[in-house]
């Protein structure tokens, strides 16, 4: 925590049964003091929940939380055999109908239907035919739906970023550890074609030793942030009230399991600064959205956010947030090894020796030519995508999001570990608050939790490669 600093409850949308989310907003140069980001002991009675496993079960009963992203996660879940949508819930009853109306033309069978107060999931939650929820609300419910979605005995799969504190990344971690559910955030990043691929290429140490890695969440989001009825009505609210990097996890998810952090390397400290708040002013300024309506707002995000994170292996690892500029979408996602770089936006490949990949490349004084780049992918495309990518087809997101969920849903159906587990969700959305503390203290170093409490060091890669 930050000395002498005043507490700011971020705005929820009403009441909840349980514990609300809080940040700690800093107001201003303050001290760290040394407990804010340190490892806290696991609690007596708790045990680890990176290998647990499950029983096996036919089919996958899910229930979903919030239906305007989460309609992307109903209808993914209606198109894998091994899925059952049970129920619905919005606090809008049109969006829950819809939902239902959906559910029932594909199964002849209506499922259970919440609405129409902000708490009535909780009643869905305590259903004894539900075996994982899906929470798609906005990020102050992320927390609260996730400990009683796994206080009832469900897996949570919470989207992003799946909480927005240290204090909540360890409720999660301890829930998930002392119930021995799975709390899963649901980073479909990390199954995009291209992620999918360079994960592949590292795993097969075409990379050789990984130094680091860079990347992003950088989409021009203004006009969201004033649409009514949409994201916009509260998420435009963080930029007032926190300056850092607001949505850390769709590009650090996937180089975080590039360079295995929590299995073998773990996130160790960061610093994080901000550009001046511009330019959601000036198009606030200058198209006066909603009839001029948000005129006193005042923002204080920077517009680009530039975080470094250092990790137990010495590893780099550059983290951007932008929502406000005018320019076009970029996760950067880049990737350095001794013996290859990868970045996106569009894909560029360079490796040492391509004449051993049966490229037409000599050196790496250029990026390696569409033709080469193809023959890499031939090489290289990972399995899972290979499996998926023609059902995929269609799906949202360039269907990284049917990949996410069909590899999700199998795991548990299996009963298997999934690929990404509780410590993942705490350290990638803890990137939130460690960037705003350390951007209120002038950069400050700021350290990094081990929400793993020491498994890092034994835990072994992560095992996507067999699909
Ligand atoms: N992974 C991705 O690619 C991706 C894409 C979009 C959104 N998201 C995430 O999904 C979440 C939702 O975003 P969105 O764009 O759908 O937001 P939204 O505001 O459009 O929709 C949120 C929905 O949740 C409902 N809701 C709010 N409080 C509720 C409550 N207490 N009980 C039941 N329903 C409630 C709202 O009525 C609304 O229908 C956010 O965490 C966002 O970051 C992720």
């Amino acid at each position: 925590m930050l000395a002498g600093l005043g507490a700011s409850v971020i705005g929820a949308a009403g009441g909840c049964a349980t514990e609300k989310p809080t940040l700690i907003l800093p107001t201003g140069p303050g001290v760290l003091s040394s407990d804010f980001s340190s490892t806290r002991p696991r609690p007596a009675g708790q045990k680890p929940v990176n290998t647990l496993t499950t029983a096996p079960i036919e089919k996958v009963r899910v229930a979903v939380i919030g239906l305007s992203r989460g309609m992307t996660h109903v209808h993914t879940c209606l198109g894998i055999e091994f899925a059952e949508v049970v129920a619905v819930c919005d606090l809008r009853d049109d969006r829950a109908q819809k939902a239902a109306a959906d559910v029932e033309k594909k199964y002849g069978k209506r499922p259970a239907v919440y609405s129409g107060t902000e708490n009535i999931w909780e009643q869905m939650a305590a259903r004894d035919d539900i075996d994982a929820v899906y929470i798609a609300t906005p990020w102050n419910w992320h927390v609260p739906m996730g400990l009683g979605a796994m206080s009832h005995g469900k897996h949570a799969f919470i989207e992003v970023a799946a909480a927005l504190t240290i204090d909540d990344c360890w409720k999660l971690v301890d829930a998930s550890e002392r119930l021995q559910r799975h709390c899963v955030m649901l980073e479909n990043c990390c199954y995009g074609e291209n992620e999918l691929f360079v994960l592949n290429l590292a795993r097969q140490g075409v990379f050789g030793e990984l130094t680091h890695a860079e990347c992003a969440y950088i989409h021009d989001l203004r006009s969201m942030l004033f649409s009514l009825g949409t994201e916009g009505d509260w998420r435009r609210n963080f930029h007032w009230e926190y300056n850092g990097n607001l949505y850390p996890t769709h590009g650090l998810g996937p180089v975080a399991q590039y360079l295995g952090v929590g299995r073998g390397d773990q996130f160790k400290h960061i610093v994080s600064m901000s550009s001046p708040e511009m330019s959601l002013t000036h198009f606030r300024d200058t198209t006066k959205p909603n009839g001029g309506r948000h005129a006193n707002e005042k923002y204080i995000c920077g517009d680009m956010n530039t975080s470094l994170i250092k990790t137990e292996l010495g590893r780099t690892i550059m983290v951007q947030h932008d929502v406000v500029s005018p320019r076009p979408y970029s996760r950067i996602n880049c990737l350095y090894g001794t013996e290859a770089v990868f970045f996106d936006y569009p894909a560029r490949f360079s490796v040492n020796r391509p004449k051993e990949y049966g490229l037409d490349a000599n050196d790496t004084e250029d990026w390696l030519s569409d033709k080469d780049l193809q023959t890499m992918r031939d090489k290289f495309t990972h399995p899972l995508w290979k499996k998926l990518q023609e059902r995929a087809k269609g799906g949202g997101h360039g269907g990284m999001d049917f990949v996410m969920s069909w590899r999700l849903l199998d795991c548990i159906r299996r009963g298997a570990t999934p690929d990404s587990v509780v410590y993942d969700a705490a350290a990638w959305s803890s990137i939130i608050e460690t960037s705003v503390h350390s951007v209120a203290n002038n950069s400050a170093l700021v350290n990094i939790p081990d929400f793993t409490r020491g498994l890092w060091k034994t835990m072994t890669p992560l095992g996507i490669a067999e699909a």
